[in-house]
């Protein structure tokens, strides 16, 4: 999809990160406990959907369609119809034209890209909202909850935690390869280190390091009920089970200027483009040939190259995921996507940063919210907005690649700041 009117992104707002493992999570040994209840869903909603259009100075009133990417708020929430439940975020959306997006992990890129089809369609002001809640079920039930993601009846049955299941067949195949335990945890101690320096972040108060990392041990454990696959998957090896939300207004340049805005407050979308796998067939191992395929409509509709990237956020649902995703983007051929980590180009002051306020494994994995954050992220950084982990180096490029399901939807944007 090349782009026929010029599309911009003007901010947004992203709630902290929480889940199991955040100081303000209420569990059973939280002195809150009883007291006070972590936030809802719709409270998710509303708290993202407000800040949004405050950060950007939107009246509720001017936006003239709404997007709202959310993959399982049915089953952890029992709430669906989520795009009333966003026009109940403000009393000036009603009657708006608003839509709930699904595709697994890929909700929110997907409903970024409705919004972006719509903006190319003649709409000025849109708002896209991210959100889901997943902490209302124990870890194992999610389990079963976000196996809908994969083919369930065929899926299901590989582990109670299908989804890590399904990925440490990838972490098998890599290590059986090139790849070393060493490499995984390096993902995982750059996903940690760059949440630390992230107030929002899930596992911003948890460290990580790269022997604890690369090592299965009381600390870390091994926790597959598959015995087969159980050794190649660790605690440190998943992203987190978080609740939280992400929203932002995207314009078109008659949108600018209805809000009094000029290119100069925005950063600029160059492409939005995605990809469908078919759910029933598995790809090979070590290849995101979905999101490979994303990833050359958004160059070729951008007219720009992988190196042209100056910061990227990337979809890191298993540690693994991350070097399988520098290879479908471009940034290293395909089964020599850890060299970029081992020589430390992804860091944070490397000459790529990847995932600079830690990742789904960092930051966290809201996963319908996920999509959103990560365009969100790509924004903050080129606009320098990420204090204690904003880039320093000169940016005028950055991607974003969101995945659901194992490579089934991917969705791939570049903006330009
Ligand atoms: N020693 C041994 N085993 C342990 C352990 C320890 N110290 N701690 C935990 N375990 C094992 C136990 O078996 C435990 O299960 P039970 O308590 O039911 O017996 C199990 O691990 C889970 O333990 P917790 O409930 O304490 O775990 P947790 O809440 O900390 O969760 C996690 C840890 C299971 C890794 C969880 O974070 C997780 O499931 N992460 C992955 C989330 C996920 O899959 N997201 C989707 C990604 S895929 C994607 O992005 C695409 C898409 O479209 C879906």
């Amino acid at each position: 999809m090349s782009l026929s009117r010029r599309v911009f992104i003007l901010g947004g707002h992203t709630t902290p990160f929480i889940g199991k493992r955040h100081p303000d999570f209420i569990w059973k040994r939280h002195p809150d406990f009883g007291k006070r209840e972590n936030p809802s869903l719709e409270e998710y909603i509303t708290t993202a959907t407000c800040g949004a259009l405050e950060a950007t100075g939107t009246p509720a009133a001017e936006v003239d369609k709404a997007w709202i990417g959310n993959f399982v708020g049915e089953l952890f929430a029992s709430q669906g119809h989520l795009g009333a439940a966003l026009v109940g975020a403000h009393p000036d959306l009603l009657y708006k034209p608003v839509m709930r997006v699904e595709g697994a992990c890929a909700s929110g890129g997907l409903a970024f890209a409705s919004a972006v089809e719509s903006i190319l369609a003649g709409t000025d002001v849109a708002l896209v909202v991210g959100a889901e809640v997943q902490t209302t079920a124990p870890a194992r039930t999610g389990g079963d909850y976000l196996a809908r993601a994969a083919h369930y009846s065929r899926h299901r049955s590989i582990d109670d935690f299908t989804f890590p299941a399904l990925f440490a067949i990838k972490n098998k195949a890599f290590l059986d390869g090139e790849g070393t335990e060493e490499d995984l945890g390096r993902v995982a101690v750059k996903a940690y280190a760059n949440a630390n320096r992230n107030p929002l972040a899930h596992m911003r108060t948890v460290k990580m390091s790269l022997e604890t990392a690369s090592n299965a041990s009381d600390r870390n454990p091994t926790f597959l009920g598959n015995e087969e696959l159980n050794p190649y998957l660790k605690m440190s090896d998943c992203s987190q089970v978080s609740d939280g939300a992400s929203a932002m207004v995207v314009v078109s340049e008659e949108g600018l200027r209805k809000l009094g805005k000029t290119p100069d407050d925005a950063t600029e979308l160059l492409a939005a483009t995605y990809a469908t796998g078919n759910l029933y067939q598995d790809g090979p191992p070590l290849r995101l040939e979905t999101t490979e395929t994303a990833a050359r409509r958004a160059y070729a509709a951008a007219g720009v190259s992988p190196g042209d990237m100056g910061v990227a956020e990337v979809h890191d649902c298993f540690t693994v995921t991350e070097p399988l995703m520098y290879e479908a983007l471009g940034f290293a051929e395909i089964g020599r996507g850890h060299h970029l980590l081992r020589e430390g180009r992804t860091e944070i002051d490397g000459d790529l940063p990847v995932n600079t306020g830690g990742g789904l494994i960092g930051f966290g994995h809201p996963v319908g919210t996920t999509g959103v954050k990560q365009i969100l992220e790509v924004h903050r950084q080129l606009r320098g907005q990420c204090g204690d982990y904003q880039v320093n180096k000169p940016m005028k490029l950055g991607i974003a690649a969101n995945m659901g399901g194992d490579d089934k939807t991917a969705v791939v944007t570049i903006q330009r700041g």
